[in-house]
This record gives structure tokens, C-alpha cells and sequence, in this order.
């Protein structure tokens, strides 16, 4: 559920924007040139910037991280309690298949979710076939390629709107 973005004490002061984080798990660093006949040739900086771009026009703040390190997403995951982050959309990559830890600090931190892979998971390999985060999220979107972010922060802005 999305928090008050008004102050308690005065209704003169202007409400806090309506966040989404947008977190981005190891080696998606390297999107576009990593093995593009499965990632595509869109950077992270492109999806970054469609996702910014459609949610200012909505007033709402996208942030995103990009980590090669499991613990600095779990810092990152904590710290959206109390930086007021309304949804987060994430794409764990190689963590996905791996994180109890990652899986743990979503479900402290109470930040509803959805899971996004580029690929379509379940058509790979079967190690892939399994995530620590599915049963967790609100959606899973998978195989739309950059996309699958944008619907991701379609479905996002709807929930955030609804407050
Ligand atoms: C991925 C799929 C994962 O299996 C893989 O380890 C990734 C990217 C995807 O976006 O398709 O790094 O999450």
C-alpha cells in the first residue's frame, strides 16, 4: 500500500513525489553489448531513459540502480523503506536464481514489486527456470525484452495512482 505523501503537520507544504526504484541485478551493466541475440542492443541508459521519460509525464520519480554486488542491492532494497519508495521493479538477473538474502530484504521492506527478465526465463536453460522472487511479486514479466520495463512501469504508475 502506498504511503501519505502528505505532511501530518501543515497542508501548505507540497507533497513528497511518488517513487519507483528500478533495481538492476549483475552484468545488466553491460546491456547491449552483453549477448545481444538474447538481452537486444538497448542499453541500460536507453531503458533509464524511457522509464524517466514517461514517468515525469505521469509527476512521479524513477530512480534506478545497477549493482554487480548482492549486498549493495540489499542496502539499496532497505534503504527504500525509508526513502518512501512507493513499487519497485526489479531485475534481479543472475541473483534471481540464487538470493535468499535479496528475496528476504524485499520482504521486509514491504515495497510491492514486479520482477522483470529481458528474456524469457523458461524457455532457457532449467537452471532459470526457478526464482526466489516470483511467488513474492505482484507480476513477473519475461521475454518482452526492454520492454517488458515499460509495461512493468505501466502496471506500476496504475498502482501508485490509485492512492
Ligand atoms: C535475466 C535472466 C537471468 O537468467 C540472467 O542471469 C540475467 C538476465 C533477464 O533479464 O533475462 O542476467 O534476468
Amino acid at each position: 500500500m502506498t504511503r501519505s505523501k502528505r505532511s501530518k503537520d501543515s497542508d501548505a507544504e507540497p507533497p513528497e513525489p511518488t517513487r519507483i526504484l528500478v533495481l538492476h541485478g549483475p552484468n545488466l551493466n553491460l546491456l547491449g553489448t552483453r549477448e545481444p541475440e538474447i538481452y537486444g542492443r538497448t542499453t541500460l541508459a536507453d531503458i533509464h531513459a524511457a522509464m524517466d521519460a514517461r514517468a515525469r509525464a505521469d509527476g512521479v520519480v524513477v530512480e534506478s540502480f545497477q549493482s554487480n554486488h548482492e549486498g549493495q542491492l540489499i542496502d539499496r532494497i532497505q534503504a527504500s523503506a525509508t526513502e518512501n519508495v512507493d513499487f519497485v521493479i526489479i531485475n534481479p538477473a543472475g541473483y534471481t536464481h540464487t538470493s535468499v538474502a535479496m528475496r528476504d530484504a524485499l520482504a521486509a521492506v514491504e515495497v510491492p514489486y514486479v520482477e522483470v527478465h529481458l528474456s524469457n526465463i523458461h524457455a532457457r536453460e532449467p537452471f532459470r527456470h526457478h526464482s526466489y522472487f516470483s511467488d513474492r511479486a505482484a507480476g513477473v514479466i519475461c521475454g518482452l525484452g526492454a520492454y517488458g520495463y515499460m509495461a512493468a512501469l505501466e502496471f506500476a504508475l496504475s498502482q501508485v495512482r490509485k492512492t
